[in-house]
């Protein structure tokens, strides 16, 4: 099974994530406090993040949270994509409070 690195240079962290698993459940094994527990499927949009570079497979995602307009800039839902290779995230949803918190 082949791992990707998903970097995220706004916090200079990376992560390995098999190209099996969503890039969320790659960010929720990075252990970061204040990662809310979304749906995971989809629905919920707390999970936005933009892809900066990178190729990805993406899956089904709710309209709502996701236009047309963003998918085509790269802005989808972490738990809905899966990485084909190494991708340079932004965290933009709700979740990037998380991210700004001090580390443990
Ligand atoms: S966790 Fe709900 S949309 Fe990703």
């Amino acid at each position: 099974m082949s791992k990707h690195r998903i970097a995220i240079p706004e916090t200079g962290e990376d992560f390995l994530c098999d190209e099996h698993q969503s890039v969320l459940e790659g960010m929720v094994r990075l252990g970061r406090r204040g990662i809310p527990a979304g749906c995971r499927g989809g629905g919920c949009g707390i999970c936005k993040i933009e892809v900066v570079d990178g190729n990805y497979k993406p899956e089904v995602m709710s309209r709502q949270h996701v236009t047309e307009d963003d998918q085509h800039h790269g802005r989808v839902l972490a738990c809905r994509i899966r990485p084909q290779g190494d991708l340079v995230v932004r965290v933009i949803g709700k979740m990037n409070k998380a991210w700004t918190l001090p580390k443990r």
